[in-house]
């Protein structure tokens, strides 16, 4: 089986979590687009939700497939909130942001009742930290910034971190949804990922980065034959 093949059975897994008239958080990415898609049958069947999205791309393919897209601020409240992740570990803590919508998914997920992350089993990892850690910052100062990340890392256990500007194939910065660059901040392990995540939110320049500490309820692990579920 492929690591796509078991993106797809933890996406039609959290099919279970959603119930008729819930507000649902949509995520973004591949595995997140698998679950999109797999709504879009369901809503076609009579399921009636409201959406909200993470980003402009998630919010194109569902409204593609006939699902409509609310903004986040015409709802009182999300139920759920189902989206991919980079690293999952033991504790449910992630890494996210390695499709650039670190932000958004950060806002729609913590403003969720509960957040249900869907991944391949190659996403389980313990301790986070071999996939480069995504941090979202404005342009203006972006160099000063990146130097006060690196020593962040170092204060938390990181001493060789590498931050690299995220780029597009033509070498131009990526811009994210809300208009600012992402630093990829390579550092093998983190082994304090709280207080790291708090130090980073500290920072100024930095908008938000993909720790996400504590949002996760549910992570649904797509395996070869089967599917594993951690819950909090
Ligand atoms: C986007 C994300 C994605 O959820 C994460 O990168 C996982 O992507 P995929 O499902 O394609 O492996 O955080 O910002």
């Amino acid at each position: 089986m492929t690591t796509d093949s078991q993106k797809k059975r933890a996406a039609l897994k959290a099919l279970d979590f959603v119930e008729n008239g819930m507000t649902l958080g949509l995520g973004t990415g591949s595995t997140a687009e698998h679950f999109v898609h797999a709504l879009a049958e369901r809503v076609k069947d009579d399921l009636s939700l409201t959406c909200v999205s993470t980003s402009l791309r998630t919010a194109d393919l569902a409204e593609s497939l006939g699902i409509g897209i609310c903004d986040i601020d015409d709802v009182s409240h999300i139920d759920l909130t189902v989206d991919g992740a980079d690293e999952v570990d033991s504790d449910l803590q992630l890494i996210k942001g390695g499709g650039g919508a670190l932000l958004r998914e950060k806002i729609v997920a913590a403003a969720s009742d509960r957040m249900v992350v869907i991944v391949d089993e190659g996403k389980v990892v313990d301790p986070l930290g071999a996939f480069p850690l995504p941090v979202e910052v404005v342009p203006f100062g972006m160099k000063v910034t990146a130097g006060k990340l690196a020593r962040t890392f170092e204060m938390y256990g990181c001493p060789s971190v590498d931050v690299q500007l995220r780029q597009l194939d033509n070498g131009e910065a990526f811009v994210t949804d809300g208009g600012h660059f992402i630093l990829d901040c390579s550092c093998s392990e983190i082994s304090q990922p709280k207080p790291l995540a708090e130090a980073l939110s500290r920072l100024p320049g930095v908008v938000d980065h993909g720790l996400f500490i504590d949002i996760a309820s549910v992570v649904i692990i797509g395996r070869d034959n089967e599917i594993d579920i951690l819950e909090k």
